[in-house]
């Protein structure tokens, strides 16, 4: 039974950074419901990507709700920053802190009105979610090794997402699953057939000339790998 809907989520990392106003307006005319900000900072990944201000800049020219990917060694430091730059949702990783300091942070996250999510990068397993999961409103099975776009899709991470299904479900809670990382038209299916709902997609989208029609067959192959799980 699937209870969430399947967002395509654009990845900014992906955009024209000298003309941020136009692809999130690329992005939100070509259907897109939410939009996926990256902040690395240069510590937690071997790369440094941008702040609350240019988040603040990307909630102010569109009303679509923009989903913030922390990989950073200390998310819970800015929490307030990204609440008052507008963001929907925020995910930390699962390895940042210890297991109090990332029940807090995701608590915070929720008691400033944000969306809560945690991150697994390919090496750990969708047990590592466990303790926090009832705190939860989405879990991110990371697809590539965090820190760049343009890399290649992980198959083997599939069964993680079935996995975080089975803890979520034994946990009685009911979270949207995030994957992020080389999602492209060929595996978007597979990983819906798996159970994941909420798909990130920078090169695959922003790479398209026609940004309206790469969304739609995105969102097509979604909806069909989706419905081979209604069948399993
Ligand atoms: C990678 C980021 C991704 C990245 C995805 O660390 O978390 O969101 O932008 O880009 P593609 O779809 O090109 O792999
Ligand atoms: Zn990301």
């Amino acid at each position: 039974m699937r209870n969430h809907p399947i967002i395509i989520n654009p990845s900014l990392l992906s955009a024209d950074f000298l003309d941020l106003e136009k692809s999130v307006r690329d992005a939100a005319s070509s259907g897109a419901r939410m939009l996926h900000a990256d902040v690395m900072d240069g510590v937690y990944v071997p790369n440094i990507s941008f702040g609350f201000d240019i988040i603040e800049k990307i909630v102010s020219v569109s009303s679509v709700p923009v989903d913030v990917h922390m990989m950073t060694v200390a998310p819970w430091k800015y929490l307030d920053e990204l609440k008052n730059a507008g963001a929907y949702s925020v995910t930390i990783h699962s390895d940042v802190g210890d297991v109090c300091t990332r029940r807090d942070a995701l608590a915070r996250i929720r008691s400033l009105g944000m969306r809560a999510a945690v991150a697994l990068k390919p090496a750990h397993p969708a047990g590592d979610v466990a303790d926090v999961i009832d705190l939860c409103d989405m879990i991110l099975v990371m697809t590539v090794e965090p820190g760049f776009g343009g890399q290649k899709f992980m198959e083997d991470m599939i069964p993680k997402i079935r996995d975080v299904k089975r803890i979520a479900a034994q946990a009685g809670v009911d979270v949207s699953v995030q994957v992020d990382g080389g999602i492209n038209a060929d595996n978007i299916g597979l990983c819906a057939a798996a159970g994941a709902d909420n798909f990130v997609v920078g090169t695959a989208f922003f790479s398209a000339a026609d940004k309206k029609e790469r969304y739609g067959k995105l969102r097509a192959a979604a909806e069909k790998g989706a419905s081979r799980e209604a069948r399993d």
